[in-house]
């Protein structure tokens, strides 16, 4: 069926362009996708790989994704309507813990030397030679001397936050502080995600045997080590509950000061203070379950307050093999960052749920006659340049836990997921979202369009476009697996995955026979203008 499914689309899609061939082995232009043809993708799909990477890299830059003096994370930058040059005005000064978990993965994946990562790094440090493993990796560790030393600063200054970070702003030559939103409170999904980032940096550091990197690592250990001190004291109130924004009574007392004082945010308010997501909110559960020192009875009650809500669903659709997948909250891609982070897809079933989730997510849209993919993601941008709204609830509501969504818009990273189960398959759907107009930029794929052509967005950020490029990567799996077996703890979070998926889900939940779907429709094309910097 696989084969059909392929073949049929070969059969539609036009002839290959010998264009393509010549482009890919120089340097690509900047919308290169239109060059490209789904059978010629299927044919060389490396190529595709590499042009891909070299513009992403093209993100990677002073004042567009972060800040070179520093070494932090800028959220993104707002395009110019017109150019898509980066505006200085329209940078967003301010990042958070979830952008820095991006930012790491891609330096640990240079420091490893992965040729995709390396020539993402030097694509950005302007070079034309794209393959020098030694100077990507100068460049990551220059990156991650100068982020610990950011990392450090702010612990120093704000040392309330124990190590962790909130939402923070800064500038070349203003010291990160927190946003003034986040002043005096600190989030837990995103500090669980940057912390398997900042483990997976350690073990590529350590992994090189160079000395000055192996001491970068050291920093970076006792860095994480600390955090592992606090992280119980900052956002853990017993029987399993983790605060999802912890209150701090003054961000500038140390945390053992007789003043300082932590309690979850919204206790009094009748919603619900607590992390019990098993999605994005596994990545902080983990590491306190892993490393923080709790008993038995409290690693169990952990375990427990996540239970309700790790439910199965079958996606079905005439026409297609019913999938066996975890329900989601909307069923956004977003939802399963720790994928690429944690070893989840070493137990086999695991990896067949994951598979699942990605055969329903192409097939759901190829069903619908949709030209892409959902994700949570920024709405378009208006006739200023200004971003209208951000569509939170987008996705699949058929096995999501949320049904009311907004489907109007799709975004490049819908396949982030995809790129680590079939990158063939992803790019396929990628590259059907970066030939709409206006969706290729000069440091990218651009942030979201509307389905029916009639707005994109003029804005990039880490969310939206590095996260696939961490999934072409392949996550840092393999990094946080070895460092998990360097530590001694690789068995547990094996068994504890098994046992705890295992309640809900059959190991014959792979038996389906429903393939990944393909893109078989078009972005409408209404006449919207390029980016004139971009041909
Ligand atoms: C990816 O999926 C396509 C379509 O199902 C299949 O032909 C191909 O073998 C898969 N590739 C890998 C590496 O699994
Ligand atoms: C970087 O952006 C800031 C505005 O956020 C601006 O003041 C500064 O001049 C920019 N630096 C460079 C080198 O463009
Ligand atoms: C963070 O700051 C505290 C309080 O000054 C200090 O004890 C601790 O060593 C610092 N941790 C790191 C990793 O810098
Ligand atoms: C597929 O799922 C639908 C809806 O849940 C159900 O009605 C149908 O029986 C299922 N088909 C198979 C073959 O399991
Ligand atoms: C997104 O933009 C569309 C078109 O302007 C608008 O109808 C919709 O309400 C917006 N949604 C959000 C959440 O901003
Ligand atoms: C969503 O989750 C809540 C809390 O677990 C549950 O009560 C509700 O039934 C779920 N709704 C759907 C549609 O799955
Ligand atoms: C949307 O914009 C916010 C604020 O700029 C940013 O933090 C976030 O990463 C963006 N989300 C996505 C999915 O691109």
């Amino acid at each position: 069926m696989v084969h059909t499914a392929l073949k049929a689309f070969i059969h539609l899609s036009s002839l290959i362009l010998p264009l393509a061939l010549t482009t890919a082995l120089s340097t690509p232009s900047c919308r290169f996708a239109n060059q490209w043809t789904s059978e010629h993708i299927l044919s060389s799909s490396q190529a595709f790989e590499d042009a891909l990477l070299f513009w992403e890299g093209k993100f990677h830059q002073h004042n567009v994704s972060y800040n070179a003096i520093n070494g932090m994370t800028f959220d993104g930058t707002l395009l110019d309507i017109a150019t898509g040059t980066h505006r200085v005005e329209g940078l967003h000064t301010f990042s958070a813990a979830s952008k820095e978990s991006s930012h790491l993965m891609m330096l640990a994946h240079a420091i490893e030397g992965k040729p995709g990562a390396v020539r993402w790094v030097l694509s950005g440090e302007g070079e034309h030679n794209v393959v020098d493993v030694d100077k990507a990796q100068k460049v990551a560790a220059g990156v991650l001397q100068r982020k610990w030393e950011s990392y450090s600063q702010f612990n120093e200054t704000f040392p309330g936050f124990g190590g962790f970070l909130p939402w923070f702003a800064h500038t070349e030559f203003n010291p990160l502080t927190p946003t003034w939103d986040w002043n005096n409170r600190v989030p837990a999904l995103d500090n669980g995600e940057n912390i398997w980032a900042i483990y997976a940096t350690i073990e590529a550091l350590k992994n090189t045997g160079n000395k000055d990197y192996v001491a970068l690592g050291s920093k970076w250990e006792g860095y994480l080590n600390y955090l592992k001190s606090t992280a119980e004291k900052i956002f853990y109130r017993g029987s399993g509950r983790i605060c999802a924004v912890t209150s701090i009574h003054d961000q500038t007392l140390p945390i053992d000061h007789p003043e300082q004082t932590y309690t979850c945010e919204g206790l009094d308010s009748g919603g619900n203070p607590f992390i019990n997501d098993p999605y994005e909110g596994q990545g902080f559960m983990f590491f306190l379950y892993l490393f923080g020192n709790l008993d038995q009875t409290e690693k169990a009650a952990l375990l427990e307050l996540k239970r309700p809500q790790l439910v199965s669903a079958d996606w079905s659709m005439p026409g297609y093999q019913n999938v066996t997948v975890q329900k989601g909250f909307w069923f956004s891609s977003h939802e399963n960052w720790g994928w690429m982070q944690l070893p989840y897809i070493d137990i086999p079933f695991m990896k067949d749920l994951y598979t699942n989730m990605e055969r329903a997510r192409t097939c759901d849209s190829q069903a619908k006659k949709l030209p892409g993919m959902f994700a949570s993601i920024n709405n378009s941008t208006d006739q200023n340049g200004e971003i209208i709204g951000y569509i939170s609830n987008a996705g699949i509501p058929q096995i999501a836990n949320q049904t009311v969504q907004e489907l109007d818009v799709i975004t490049p990273y819908s396949t982030m997921n995809t790129m680590m189960v079939n990158k063939t398959v992803g790019f396929l759907w990628w590259h059907n979202m970066a030939t709409a107009k206006r969706m290729q930029n000069l440091y990218g794929s651009s942030e979201s369009t509307r389905i029916d052509g009639t707005a994109t967005s003029a804005f990039v950020s880490w969310d939206s476009k590095i996260t696939t490029v961490n999934g072409i990567l392949g996550g840092v799996l393999s990094l946080v697996r070895s460092g998990m077996q360097r530590d001694g703890i690789y068995d547990e979070f094996i068994k504890v995955v098994n046992d705890e998926y295992r309640l809900v889900f059959d190991e014959s939940l792979g038996d389906t026979s429903q393939d990944f779907c393909l893109p078989d429709v078009k972005v409408g094309d209404l006449g919207l203008a390029d980016f004139t910097t971009c041909s």
